[in-house]
């Protein structure tokens, strides 16, 4: 029998390995294991199966990005600022792509200009932003619908 496709890769960038000490009315003063232990309930509830993945290296995580379907059917990916200028990032996506959501703790929309560019137009299925931790749960809720885990 095949392998379930449940796998969900959930990859942030730079600066989320010191979440708690940034801007709290932006980002929510959590820690990224506090959000990584939410996301990956959500996951749970919905069939699918989390790994975690944070460096503040690019190449690194061009180099994760490079092999991203050997241990993921999905992912979410939040790069952080490498999102608005990281057009390698962008371009690492490209190479071994599964269904991909973009999000974001900050609504990047409505603040500085250069936040509203993202390297990932056109290559994820949906970006999700400025609902803070929420996001993650849409995120979730939509890979689920994507991988159709959600029958019980
Ligand atoms: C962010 C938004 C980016 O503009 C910023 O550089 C971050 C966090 C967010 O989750 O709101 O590092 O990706």
């Amino acid at each position: 029998m095949s392998r379930a496709q449940n796998r969900v890769a959930i990859l942030h960038g730079v600066n989320f390995d010191v979440l708690e000490r940034r801007d709290a009315s932006l980002y929510g003063g959590m820690t990224l294991s506090e959000l990584e232990y939410k996301i990956g309930n959500w996951a749970g509830e919905h069939g699918l199966e989390p790994s975690f993945f944070q460096t503040n290296s690019e190449a690194e995580f061009c180099g994760y990005l490079h092999r991203l379907s050997e241990g993921a059917d999905a992912a979410i990916i939040n790069a952080g600022a490498w999102t608005h200028y990281s057009r390698a990032i962008g371009d690492a996506l490209a190479v071994d792509p599964v269904p991909t959501i973009e999000v974001h703790l900050s609504d990047v929309e409505n603040r500085e200009d250069w936040r509203k560019v993202s390297v990932f137009d056109g290559l994820v299925e949906e970006k999700i932003s400025g609902q803070g931790v929420d996001g993650y749960r849409l995120a979730v809720e939509a890979l689920a619908k994507i991988l159709d885990t959600d029958r019980d």
